[in-house]
């Protein structure tokens, strides 16, 4: 299979990863449930994530939270610093996982930049949203529909000057371009663990600028007395059994990134990215691309996208076609109606798989005048 979805999650994990969660589904127990070896086999393989994780991005193995997924870091960070009414400014290109929870607390959603590709647009709006008084930034780093790279940089800086704490959805940029807690100052960065680090689905991270409340109260392997939960993190927000298993393997994963460095990843898939929007311009598909994109490219094919998504899945090849869970991103496009067909290209990135999404694209042409005729 050609595949073309690392978007959604990167399918095909590094051998290490697969060896990491085996070895741990044999050896670890509970963490922090025990002093046996097995308990502390678990507390080693916990730990070897978080510190792997606070050298790439830049904090304390303690500042960072594992979660079970992206959205679940997210309503965490969303959860803490949002109250009913509140102005919050987000972008034009979030994803439900911003968009429903804020809906959801009653806040006043302030939509800012709906220019895909346009930097200039995204910060002015920003700047805007925050003289207008916005309580809360919360902004994703990467488009997951257009692979827009949003200005996030210039935008905590913006966010430290007004004195507003920013939240980050790296769930498209974590383990393809620098995200650095320290650098941004913000109050978390929320990623999965599943995409770009390379590990197990059911992972996530919380990188946490601010001690979080807690949305799950329980057990904490420590501090058993109290009915509260204990104040100091990470313990503070990761209540219940984790995911051992699986956090073992996105320790794999990370320490598969420290070695190839992910300048070279994110080089490889925007090499390809490019490289695909080119040619499937000259294929006369409306493809959308720009300066500021990663490895992810859309298009309209010249039939419904679903329909086109699965004559290409005959053919072998995964791409993601419709809304992308991110209707926001796609009203700012103009792409509401129709959706987009979806490639998102991985760290295992190759001009083969460009050849081949390609060709496959090439032969919707002629799958279009089949169903004319
Ligand atoms: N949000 C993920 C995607 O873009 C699942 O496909």
């Amino acid at each position: 299979m050609i595949y073309l979805d690392n978007g959604a999650t990167s399918l095909h994990k590094p051998p290490q990863v697969h060896r990491a969660v085996a070895r741990a589904l044999r050896t670890c127990a509970n963490p922090g449930r025990g002093g046996h070896p097995a308990a502390i086999a678990a507390a080693e393989a916990v730990y070897h994530c978080r510190s792997s994780a606070a050298r790439l991005f830049h904090c304390l193995p303690e500042q960072v939270v594992i979660t079970s997924n992206c959205t679940h870091g997210l309503n965490m960070a969303i959860a803490t610093l949002v109250r009913p009414g509140d102005k919050v400014a987000i972008s034009g290109f979030e994803h439900n996982a911003v968009v429903r929870p804020l809906h959801a607390l009653g806040a006043e959603i302030l939509v800012c930049g709906r220019r895909l590709f346009d930097q200039e647009d995204t910060l002015r709006e920003f700047e805007q949203a925050l003289a207008q008084g916005a309580k809360v930034v919360v902004c994703t780093h990467v488009s997951n529909v257009f692979g827009y790279i949003l200005p996030v940089r210039r935008i905590a800086r913006l966010c430290r000057e007004y004195d507003v704490p920013l939240i980050v959805d790296a769930a498209q940029s974590a383990g393809a371009l620098e995200v650095d807690l320290q650098a941004l100052g913000a109050a978390f960065i929320a990623m999965p663990g599943h995409k770009g680090l390379l590990g197990p689905q059911g992972t996530g991270l919380l990188l946490c600028g601010q001690v979080p409340g807690p949305i799950l109260y329980g057990g904490t392997g420590s501090y058993s007395l109290p009915r509260t939960m204990p104040e100091h993190l990470p313990d503070r927000a990761e209540a219940g059994t984790m995911n051992v298993p699986g956090i073992a393997g996105l320790a794999a994963g990370l320490d598969c990134l420290h070695r190839a460095g992910i300048d070279t990843i994110a080089r490889r898939a925007r090499t390809q990215a490019q490289a695909a929007a080119r040619g499937l311009e000259k294929l006369g598909f409306r493809v959308f691309h720009g300066k500021d994109q990663l490895g992810t490219v859309s298009f309209i094919p010249p039939m419904d996208c679903q329909e086109a998504e699965a004559a290409l899945s005959k053919r072998g090849i995964a791409l993601r076609a419709g809304l992308h869970c991110a209707p926001l991103a796609h009203e700012s496009a103009g792409t509401l109606d129709t959706g987009t067909l979806r490639a998102s290209f991985g760290h295992d990135a190759c001009p083969a798989q460009t050849r081949a999404l390609l060709e496959g694209a090439a032969a919707l042409h002629c799958t279009s005048k089949e169903k004319e005729a």
